[in-house]
């Protein structure tokens, strides 16, 4: 009677102690479900690429309501199964994978997978369907390849930084970065490291031979600022600037910048190199200023002002184009503008 009496106290205790150890594990698996939301969907970190903005899922697996673990997560992120890329902590922490984690466990299953982000045509090149379908790379550089030729071009680079770049990135671009441009700040790498067992040489080789037939494009960025009225009229200044690499990148050739100017208002005076004066433009049946500039070489920036008189249009604001002859390039090689607040950057998306 004692010794049973004693072992249904010990059995007591042993699952109360059991359920504890359950309960503090749990405590130690929950993160901040909030700043999941924000890592994942508004941070810097591009899994909504793939993953889809809600989790849902689209080139890569749904993520949402599928009781994935922290344990999973961090082997899936760290060394995937297959052709996602591997990110490492310098780029997204243990305690952000956590906070992922029970954001997406909040969200219900996803009752179908969405859209993928981009998808290469059936009839375009085999090395396009490899970038875009198969390996991925255009869910986020999108159907042209545009940031890694922008970069090609800014390092006029070879094969062996394209093989670099895919397998070492998050060694490699940050030493790139110092390389263009010490000064300025830049946030976290955003793209991770490819396994070249998942994604071998041979295959890197088609689609950077099919980048150069596309063409690489010199990284031209455009900012117009400006905007504040004088006894003149307002002034907008346009920054143009080559970021490649001083002495090594290549150089942008016979450019052409286009600035359309709001309804309602006329140019009174212009300055920067080759201005040609106004003209109407047939297809947008809008007025123009135009530059003719014959280069701009990596590193180089060169500023163009622009004072127009009268009250643009309700909403209209000064835009433009800049477009170049040389090098030349099958897609990406005009850079839009339109009038920002300070501090924006001219190139979007990647
Ligand atoms: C290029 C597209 C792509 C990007 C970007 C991407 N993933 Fe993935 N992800 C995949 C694919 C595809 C898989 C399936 C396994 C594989 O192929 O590696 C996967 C698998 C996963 C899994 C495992 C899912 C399961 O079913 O167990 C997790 C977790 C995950 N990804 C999280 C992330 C996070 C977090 C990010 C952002 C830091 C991210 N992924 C960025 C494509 C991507
Ligand atoms: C998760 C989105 C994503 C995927 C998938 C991706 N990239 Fe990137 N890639 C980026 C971003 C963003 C950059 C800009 C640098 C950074 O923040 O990592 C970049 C930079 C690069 C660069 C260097 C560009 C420069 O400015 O020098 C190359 C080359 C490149 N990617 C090639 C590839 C290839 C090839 C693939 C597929 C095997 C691929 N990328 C897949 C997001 C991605």
């Amino acid at each position: 009677m004692r010794t049973t009496l004693f072992a249904l106290v010990m059995l007591v205790l042993a699952v109360a102690q059991a359920d504890t150890g359950a309960a503090q594990n749990a405590a130690q698996a929950v993160g901040d479900p909030a700043n999941g939301k924000a890592v994942f969907a508004f941070g810097n970190t591009s899994c909504t690429n793939c993953h889809g903005l809600e989790a849902q899922g689209g080139w890569g697996p749904d993520l949402a309501g599928r009781r994935i673990t922290y344990d999973q997560a961090v082997a899936a992120i760290r060394n995937p199964m297959w052709r996602m890329p591997a990110f490492v902590p310098s780029q997204l922490s243990d305690k952000e994978i956590l906070d992922m984690v029970t954001y997406w466990n909040t969200l219900p299953f996803a009752p179908a997978i969405g859209k993928w982000r981009n998808e290469a045509p059936a009839t375009g090149p085999r090395a396009q369907q490899l970038a875009v379908n198969i390996l991925g790379c255009g869910q986020c550089h999108g159907n042209t390849m545009s940031t890694p030729r922008h970069g090609a071009a800014g390092m006029n680079a070879d094969f062996e930084w394209f093989k670099k770049q895919v397998y070492n990135h998050a060694t490699v671009m940050p030493e790139q970065w110092k390389q263009l441009d010490a000064e300025r700040q830049r946030g976290r790498v955003r793209m991770g490291n490819f396994s070249p067992r998942r994604v071998p040489e041979s295959q890197l080789k088609e689609i950077w031979d099919w980048m150069n037939e596309l063409g690489m494009v010199v990284p031209l960025v455009a900012r117009l600022t400006g905007g504040q009225p004088s006894a003149t009229g307002t002034t907008y200044t346009l920054e143009v600037e080559n970021e490649g690499l001083r002495d090594k990148g290549l150089t942008a050739e016979d450019l052409t910048i286009t600035l359309t100017l709001p309804d309602g208002t006329k140019a009174v005076s212009a300055t920067g190199t080759g201005y040609q004066g106004t003209r109407k433009d047939e297809k947008s049946n809008a007025d123009v200023a135009v530059w003719r500039v014959p280069q701009l070489v990596a590193h180089e920036h060169q500023n163009f002002t622009i004072t127009l008189s009268g009250t643009p249009a309700a909403d209209a604001v000064p835009r433009g184009t800049v477009a170049y002859a040389k090098p030349t390039a099958k897609a990406d090689a005009v850079v839009n503008f339109a009038l920002q607040r300070p501090g924006g950057r001219g190139r979007g998306g990647v």
